[in-house]
Order: C-alpha cells, then sequence, then structure tokens
C-alpha cells in the first residue's frame, strides 16, 4: 500500500474512503465535524442514540450523498487509550475497508487528539497497522475474482513536519510485508537457494547494497562443521547470505543483524512429532526479520552500514543426517556434542556468529525462532531478549516499546552455564528442562565473548497462529532500534 501525507480536510477529500476517530465521551475532532457535515449530522445522530459509542476498536461504515465510504472508529476512553488501542483500532477500520471496492482511503485518524500519545508515534503506528491489515497472504492460494484486496493507497492527515515520519512508517511497513511473506511461503519453495535468490533481487533493487554467498564447498573449506553438521541431512544445500547495506563512512563499523534460517525443522533424527511439524516453516522468521529490517533500512537509507548475516539450512533426517552423540567441531574451534538434533538452531547460529564477527560490528544482534520455552515464557506478546551488555538490550528494548513491538530481558547469568557442560566435549547443545531459552543463549554466548551481542528468541512473537500466518515481528522493533542509532 502506497502511503502519503497531506493536509487535506474530508471536505475536499476526493479518496474512496475516509477514516474518522472518536474517543469515548469526547467532542468531535475538526475532522470528525466536517465528516458530520458531509453525512447532515449522522455522527451526532448515531452519537445520541448510543448505536456508535466509540468503545475502543469499534467500527461502523457510513456513506455520504455522493457515495463516498466514512469509516468511523472507536478509540475508547481518551486517558486509556494506548499504542495497544490505537493499533487495534486502526486495523479495525482499514479491514473495514478491505473487502470493499475502495482503493484510497484519507486516514482521519487524528494525531493531534491524544492524551499519551506524541504525534510521531501516532503517524508510525497508524501506518504500520494499516499496512498490516492490507496483506494478505496469495502466492499459493487461488482467490475468486469477486474476492479481490483493491485497497491501494492511504493518504494520513499529517503536516510536513511529519513527512519523514510517515516515510520511515512506510519503509517499516515494506519491510514487514517482505518478512511475513518470506515466513508464510511454504518450506518446498523458500527453502535456502530460494532465499539466497531474494537476497540477490534486494541487493540488486537497492543502493547502496551489495550481496555475497557463501556455499557448502566454501564453508566446508572454512570448517564451519557446526552448520554443516545440521545441513547434511538434507538434499537442499545450505547457504551462507551476506547482505551489505552502505549508508554511512567507510570506517563506521557496521550493525550486524544475523537471522536464524532453519528453512524446514524437522527436528532431524531427534525427529518432532507430526502435529503441528508444518509450522516449522517458520522456523526461518529470524531470517525473515533480518531480510525485512534490512529492506526497511535500505528503503530509508538510513546513514548507519549494516550487515546481515543468514545462515540458511533445512533441519531434516536421512541416512546421513547428524545423530546425537556425535561431536562436532564449530567454525570457531570449539567442539559440541550433539545430544538433541532438534536443537538445531543454535547449531547454525554458533558459526554464523563467529563468522559475523570478522567484519568487526559495532553491535551483534541474532535474531531467532530458539526455542518452545520461549512461548511458554513469554507468550505471543513479548520477544526475549538476552545479552550480557547494559546499554544494547536496554536500547533495543525501548525501540521496540516507542514503536509498539514489544521485547522483555532474561538473564544470561553464568550460574546457568553448566547445565550445558559436557564430559565428550567443550559444550553440548541442550541444557535440560530448566530455563531452556536461557541455556540457548547461554550456548551462543559461548561464541561471543569479546563483542557487544545480543540475542533475541522470536518463537512466540513470529508467528501468531495458522489463519494469521507470519505476523512480521520483530521488524518494526528491529528498525525503530536502527533509526535510533542512526539518529545518535
Ligand atoms: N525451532 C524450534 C523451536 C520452536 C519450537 C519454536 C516450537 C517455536 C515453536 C527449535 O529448533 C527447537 O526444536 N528447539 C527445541 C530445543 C530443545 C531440543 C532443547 C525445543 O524448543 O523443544
Ligand atoms: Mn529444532
Ligand atoms: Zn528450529
Amino acid at each position: 500500500m502506497k502511503i502519503t501525507s497531506s493536509l487535506m480536510t474530508p471536505i475536499k477529500s476526493e479518496s474512496d474512503a475516509l477514516i474518522v476517530s472518536f474517543f469515548l465521551g469526547e467532542s468531535f475532532s475538526p475532522s470528525a465535524k466536517d465528516a458530520d457535515e458531509l453525512l447532515n449530522k449522522q455522527i451526532t445522530q448515531l452519537h445520541k442514540n448510543r448505536d456508535f459509542t466509540a468503545k475502543a476498536g469499534e467500527v461502523l461504515t457510513l456513506f455520504t450523498n455522493n457515495g463516498q465510504r466514512v469509516v468511523l472508529v472507536g478509540l475508547g476512553k481518551k486517558s486509556k487509550c494506548d499504542l495497544g488501542t490505537l493499533q487495534m483500532a486502526s486495523k479495525n477500520a482499514i479491514k473495514a475497508l478491505v473487502k470493499t471496492p475502495a482503493q484510497s482511503v484519507s486516514n482521519y485518524i487524528s494525531a493531534n487528539e491524544f492524551e499519551n500519545i506524541d504525534k510521531a508515534t501516532v503517524c508510525k503506528i497508524i501506518c504500520i497497522a494499516a499496512s498490516h491489515a492490507v496483506y494478505r497472504y496469495e502466492t499459493t492460494k487461488n482467490f475468486k475474482k469477486d474476492n479481490k484486496h483493491s485497497l491501494k493507497s492511504m493518504d494520513i492527515y499529517a503536516d510536513e513536519k511529519l513527512a519523514s515520519t510517515v516515510r520511515h512508517a512506510s519503509s517499516i511497513a515494506i519491510g514487514v510485508e517482505v518478512s511475513r511473506e518470506l515466513g508464510n511461503l511454504p518450506a518446498n519453495i523458500c527453502n535456502p537457494d530460494y532465499l539466497a535468490k531474494q537476497a540477490e533481487d534486494i541487493a540488486k533493487k537497492y543502493d547502496n547494497c551489495s550481496l555475497s554467498i557463501l556455499d557448502k564447498k566454501k564453508m566446508e573449506k572454512l570448517k564451519m562443521g557446526s552448520l554443516l553438521a545440521v545441513a547434511r541431512g538434507s538434499r537442499n544445500q545450505p547457504k551462507m547470505i551476506v547482505l551489505k547495506y552502505n549508508g554511512a563512512d567507510k570506517s563506521q563499523k557496521p550493525h550486524i543483524l544475523v537471522g536464524k534460517g532453519i528453512t524446514f525443522d524437522t527436528g532431524g533424527i531427534s525427529l518432532k512429532p507430526g502435529s503441528n511439524m508444518d509450522e516449522m516453516k517458520y522456523d526461518m522468521c529470524g531470517a525473515a526479520t533480518v531480510i525485512g529490517t534490512f529492506v526497511a533500512v535500505a528503503e530509508m537509507q538510513l546513514p548507519i552500514n549494516l550487515i546481515c548475516i543468514v545462515p540458511a539450512v533445512e533441519n531434516m533426517p536421512d541416512g546421513d543426517a547428524y545423530r546425537p552423540g556425535d561431536v562436532v567441531t564449530s567454525y570457531s574451534g570449539k567442539t559440541i556434542e550433539v545430544l538433541n538434533t532438534d536443537a538445531e538452531g543454535r547449531m547454525i547460529l554458533c558459526d554464523a556468529l563467529t563468522y559475523a564477527q570478522e567484519f568487526e560490528p559495532q553491535v551483534l544482534i541474532d535474531l531467532a525462532t530458539l526455542t518452545g520455552a520461549c512461548v511458554v515464557a513469554l507468550g505471543h506478546v513479548a520477544s526475549a531478549v538476552m545479552s550480557k551488555q547494559s546499554q544494547l538490550p536496554q536500547d533495543i528494548i525501548n525501540a521496540g516499546i516507542e514503536i509498539h513491538d514489544r521485547a522483555w530481558p532474561l538473564p544470561l547469568w553464568d550460574d546457568y552455564q553448566k547445565q550445558i557442560n559436557t564430559s565428550f566435549a567443550d559444550m553440548q547443545n541442550i541444557g535440560g528442562f530448566a530455563a531452556g531459552t536461557i541455556t540457548a543463549g547461554c550456548f551462543l554466548a559461548r561464541f561471543t565473548e569479546n563483542v557487544n551481542w545480543a540475542h533475541i528468541d522470536i518463537a512466540g512473537t513470529a508467528w501468531e497462529n495458522k489463519k494469521e500466518g507470519a505476523t512480521g515481528r520483530p521488524v518494526a522493533m528491529m528498525s525503530q532500534y536502527l533509526i535510533n542509532e542512526s539518529q545518535k
């Protein structure tokens, strides 16, 4: 969806639809008054009759004499309206339009009226939520002709001062959509080769980008024994994708994002149970996040240097697959006893993280659907952030709060480290039942000792359920984090 901003009033708007917002029990905003005029005071009447009371998320569509749609959307009590309410209400308003033939909408959820949220934040949330509501996965589904999504453009009511905010938000929205689409694609399409091809297209499309790819041969030469162990079971050969964006002086050290790209996780020889195994097509959502964030940054042309690294591997059982009990030597030289082939994410990430450090990052962050335990700990609300640093995780968490794509810390104290000690190698790849998310983080910490590093477990946030599919989280949080970094 194309997003623009202007100061076109409802009376003058020629869009197919208008969105006008209301707080419960408050007087109408200037835009709402305009819309009420267009509708011959119907809105006043609806309020009087209590047919529309502006409860949070409530939506009602009316028509002007010229056939223009006016979507009324409730924001609830002004004093209680937070980012979550705004996000939900914005989505509802757009969802009321996506099934209609309306192609354009003017959005008058007015940034000026909020008590608890600043104008720029209102704009960002509205834009990203709108784009979210418009997206529908279509690639492998035949839709009937009368089930077309028509909404193509949204103009939001905002002055020149907010124009750059709107541009940023619309870039983030594009990144979120890229991430959702990659996440939703089935594993027979979205395999390591496919991810590499997408990265190639992105590097070509945007200015200041370049791409390099390590194939299996190159990784064998480099002795990335941990990643290669996971890859052995699959006919789909692994790829290490390295996307670079140069938006700042070469002397500026890069921010590096590493994303887990398990294009399908069967568990390997430690085979997962059959129920819901299909959801493991989402096990590349760390990769989707870093690629989506890369696209957002390239769209914004932020003045930073960014490198996104995606180890793309499929985890399959096979006569040649790695087995429980195997000891492998990682790229770092450290040895790992494989006690469960289903703890494969950390096995590919450790080699990617070691490789990333050769680019001397100022910040190194990995994102991964790493542990089921993370869903138990934080549900589908917050991503988990783990780090041995103090500032970095705080900066990430603050960015998440700012754009309502939230994360929360878990500790990486050394007390947990003993759970991954073993007599047969430098470490084992699982830490037992207790604190499964943290011990996975502790494993990665052993490969990132001298670098400003954070690990983000997105197992609970990257996808919602079978119907909603990939969420595109946490592209918004990561993009906001990098925007904040670029302004330091
Ligand atoms: N990709 C999974 C984690 C996962 C599972 C994410 C379910 C979201 C939903 C990961 O590779 C995995 O299998 N982890 C194991 C680790 C265990 C063997 C220590 C898990 O969480 O069960
Ligand atoms: Mn697994
Ligand atoms: Zn996995």
